[in-house]
This record gives C-alpha cells, structure tokens and sequence, in this order.
C-alpha cells in the first residue's frame, strides 16, 4: 500500500497540528473516540480518549455503543480487533495506515494452513486447541474462531492457556514463540512440553514423537523490538545498581524473562512504575516510548530502558504522528476504514469473545 501524507499536513507545525486536532475534535464531540496504545509518542497519547494495552483497548473498543468513528493509534491487528468488536454502524481509522506489526507477519496464512493440515493427524481439533496471540491478521483469528480456540494478549495469555488445556490435550500457539514458551513456563510445563514448529521446514522441523508428547506447539515467530534484551543486561544493571526491580515484557525471551522481577503486559508495566514508592530504581525491557514516558511521568522514580545500549523502538507504533492524527481526523470520510468482512468477521468474533469471557 502507498500512503503519503498531504503537504499540508507534513509541513503543519505543532501548535497547529494541535489545534486543527482540537478543532475536528470538538465538531465531532461523543461521534468520536480516539484509542492510543501505551507505544505511542507522548504527543499522540495526549489526544486520545483511551490509553491501554492491547487487552484493554480491544475491551473499550467492543463497549462504545454510541460512538460512530473509532481512530486507532496503533498497529494494523489492533484496529482490525476494534473493527471485530465494535459494530456494524461504527468506522474504524487507522490513523497511520502504514503501521504493521512484523510479528504479525510471521505467522502467514497459507504457512498456518500447512501446519494445521499436518496436526490433524494427531487428533486436529478433537485435541488440539488454536490459541491466537491478539498479534496476527483477522484471517488466522477467524481459523482459530472456526477451531473452537480463542484470542489471548500478554495480559491473559495464561488464563487462555488454562482454558484450551482444561479442553484439550494440546495447545497451538502463533505467532509469538516466546510469549506462548513463557506463558507454557508458567503455567508448570517444563521445556520439553513444548516444541517449535519452523515453517521453513519440513514438517516443520519434528519428529512424530516430539509432536505426539508436546502439550504445546510454538509457532517460530518473534518481536525484534522484545528479543534484543539479553542475560548480560539485566547482570549488568543489577551490578550497576543494587536494590533495582528489572521488569519485561513476555515477549522478551524466556532466559530475561526468568531473570527479572516482574513480567507482564504494557498495562502491567505502567501499574508497576505508578505503584512503585518514590526513589525506586525500575529497568524496563519493553518499547523506549513507553519507558520514556514513565521516566517522565514519574521524576521521583529513576526509570530506564534495560539494554542502555541498544534503543528498542517500535518503528511500526513511532510511524503514527501528529501529522496522521490531524490527517485522519479532518478526512475520515473520505478515507478507507479498516474492515473485516464475513465470513471472518463473525468467527474472529467468536474467538474474541471468548477471551473477553475468561479475562
Ligand atoms: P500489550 O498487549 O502488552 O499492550 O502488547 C502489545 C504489543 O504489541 C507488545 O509488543
Ligand atoms: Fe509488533 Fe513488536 Fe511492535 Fe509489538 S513491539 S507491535 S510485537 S513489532
């Protein structure tokens, strides 16, 4: 897709930018609704209405009955999951339609298929559930929908657990290796419970026997953003300063995850630095706006990012801008909304549903 922001709009400074936002704001009045994720600029979560994790967001978005346009200032899957859940008379705007999620991407479709098609040979959905990170396209939401699974985030990933273990003997988990391994890790599952499915490989790289005794079935998929904190960062940082609280993000691979004192959601997060008394020392393994943000909104705590090396920024969330927003917002009507069409609307519904039901 080729999107490129008006003149205009590219060239308009901050104190305008503002107050055109103010203005469309103040014209559309209860009409509207402005969701930021935890990942944005500072600037951008400014203007919304709601700011929230992927959980919580999706939640917002499904109760906002009188609203008719939904701006998202977030990535793809997200408004995708807001367009699901909200209904048929409401618009829903990505308001930088060029904002993915790569992690998304890794968990194609027709690889997922491929897979699927080989684990029905072990039982397919008599014994295996489809579990669906929030991060994938509609389309494998709606698959999972159609197998009886259902959609988790960071912040119920181990109630879903529960819920398809309690169901079924097997879980297939896309497409965050590392948040379904940390998940399967707290749950009681040992590491051999679990295996990896390598879709550039055949059979995805096992054995019968490996699949035949997994209770879990990881996709191999990543964040570039979670997996560049490593062991060394955290020695590092505990040596550095004595008494500090490391908190990650369970996208981060499982050996930081382990080492650290806290692991959760970006609303975990955020709740952690709030309710951390004054003069706490807090290292944080997620995204640096979110980090940035807290070490500004806390300046009585010290809050940093966990590497000091490397800057984990989500290219994808810094793509939205005051620009898009301003963009967005005077020429919805003219712009395409994010739709999900039958049939995958209704079974992506389903699986949603379902994880609202057990958060
Ligand atoms: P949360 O569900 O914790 O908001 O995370 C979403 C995400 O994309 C993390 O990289
Ligand atoms: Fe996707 Fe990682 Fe960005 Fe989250 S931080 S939106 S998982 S690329």
């Amino acid at each position: 897709m080729y999107f490129s922001l008006p003149k205009e709009y590219r060239e308009a400074d901050l104190a305008e930018l503002n107050d055109r936002i103010a203005a469309a704001r103040d014209k559309l009045g209860r009409k509207l609704c402005i969701l930021t994720h935890h990942y944005q600029r500072r600037e951008v979560v400014g203007c919304g209405d709601y700011l929230g994790d992927s959980y919580g967001l999706s939640k917002i978005a499904s109760e906002q009955t009188g609203v008719e346009v939904i701006v998202f200032c977030g990535v793809h899957f997200m408004a995708e999951a807001a367009d699901i859940l909200s209904g048929d008379h409401q618009m829903v705007y990505l308001a930088n339609p060029l904002a993915g999620c790569p992690m998304a991407d890794m968990a194609d479709m027709a690889d997922v298929m491929e897979a699927w098609k080989y684990l029905e040979q072990f039982g397919g959905d008599k014994r295996i559930m489809p579990v669906s990170y929030m991060n994938t396209t509609a389309g494998l939401k709606a698959f999972t929908g159609r197998h009886g699974g259902l959609i988790c985030t960071s912040s119920n990933a181990p109630a879903a657990f529960r819920y398809a273990l309690e169901r079924r003997d097997k879980v297939f988990f896309f497409p965050d290796e590392n948040l379904g391994h940390n998940t399967g890790l707290k749950f009681g599952l040992k590491p051999d419970d679990m295996v990896v499915w390598d879709f550039s490989r055949d059979d995805g790289g096992l054995t019968e026997s490996q699949i035949d005794a997994a209770r879990i079935i990881l996709w191999k998929g990543h964040c570039h953003v979670h997996t560049n904190f490593t062991v060394e960062h955290v020695r590092q940082v505990r040596e550095e300063h004595p008494g500090i609280q490391v908190i990650v993000h369970p996208e981060c691979l499982p050996e930081v995850v382990s080492l650290a004192d806290g692991s959760g959601s970006t609303r975990y997060i955020v709740e952690y630095c709030d309710e951390a008394p004054a003069g706490s020392t807090i290292a944080i393994g997620t995204e640096i706006n979110l980090i940035n943000r807290m070490a500004y909104q806390y300046p009585d705590k010290k809050i940093f990012e966990l590497s000091g090396q490397v800057c984990p920024v989500c290219a994808n969330m810094y793509r939205t801008t005051l620009n898009d927003l301003a963009y967005c917002l005077e020429n919805y009507a003219d712009l395409k909304p994010v739709k999900v069409n039958e049939p995958n609307r209704s079974e992506a519904l389903t699986a949603l549903k379902k994880m609202l039901e057990i958060s």
